[in-house]
């Protein structure tokens, strides 16, 4: 059984206490942390840049995968792997080329994620997921922390979990907002490998919110 994995969101963080709060994730287990990159175009929010991003490299042992959730993700991409991301993930309704733009980001040794939007079906990725890492479905419409669960989502992921076994495919399925403990069974038991939590971890006790991650998935 392939182990699940928790990224921590650090959008919900305390940015006054960023270094201590990542420690903390280190800490308590997560797996990776998730860099949610916003330009206030694509997403009506803006967040952090590569130089940001290359001082949380330095601060942390944890791999950075990072969310682009900006416009022209090309322009960006390779800003943020030379800056230490070991993922990058771009936006299918952003970029009109993303087998090329997936083929560079592969060709920098960084693994490639495709996501896609609340309202967007994942048979649009049919022709790509033969190549990319990974998908990552946004279960809110992306641009902030906190907000609930769009429960259709559990549909993509069973879609998606499907095709990669009946197509013997190996990308991962990562699930983005509005993950809590009551429902990260349900994503599981859907077919999801990374589950990402920005405001369930980081406005409660972490280690207690580990724990219980780490209780659920032990289960399935
Ligand atoms: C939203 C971001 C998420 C966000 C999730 O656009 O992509 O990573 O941090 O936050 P929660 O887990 O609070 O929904
Ligand atoms: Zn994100």
């Amino acid at each position: 059984m392939i182990q699940i994995k928790l990224l921590a969101s650090i959008l919900s963080c305390n940015f006054l206490k960023l270094e201590e709060e990542i420690k903390d994730a280190e800490l308590v287990g997560c797996d990776m942390l998730h860099l949610d990159i916003m330009d206030g175009h694509f997403v009506p929010n803006i967040t952090i840049g590569p130089d940001i991003v290359r001082q949380i490299h330095k601060a942390t042992k944890l791999k950075l995968d990072v969310h682009l959730m900006v416009e022209n993700p090309s322009f960006w991409s390779e800003k943020f792997i030379n800056a230490g991301a070991y993922s990058i993930t771009v936006h299918q309704e952003a970029d009109y080329h993303l087998n090329r733009l997936i083929n560079s980001i592969k060709g920098k040794n960084t693994r490639a994620l495709v996501s896609i939007n609340p309202a967007t079906s994942p048979i649009l990725l049919e022709y790509i997921l033969e190549y990319i890492d990974g998908v990552l479905i946004m279960s809110v419409n992306p641009g902030f922390g906190g907000q609930a669960f769009i429960e259709n989502s559990l549909k993509k992921i069973e879609y998606l979990s499907k095709f990669k076994y009946l197509h013997n495919l190996e990308f991962v399925i990562q699930v983005d907002g509005g993950v809590n403990l009551d429902n990260i069974k349900s994503l599981i038991d859907a077919g999801a490998d990374e589950i990402i939590a920005g405001s369930a971890l980081f406005k409660v006790n972490k280690s207690e919110f580990v724990k219980k991650f780490k209780e659920l998935t032990r289960v399935t």
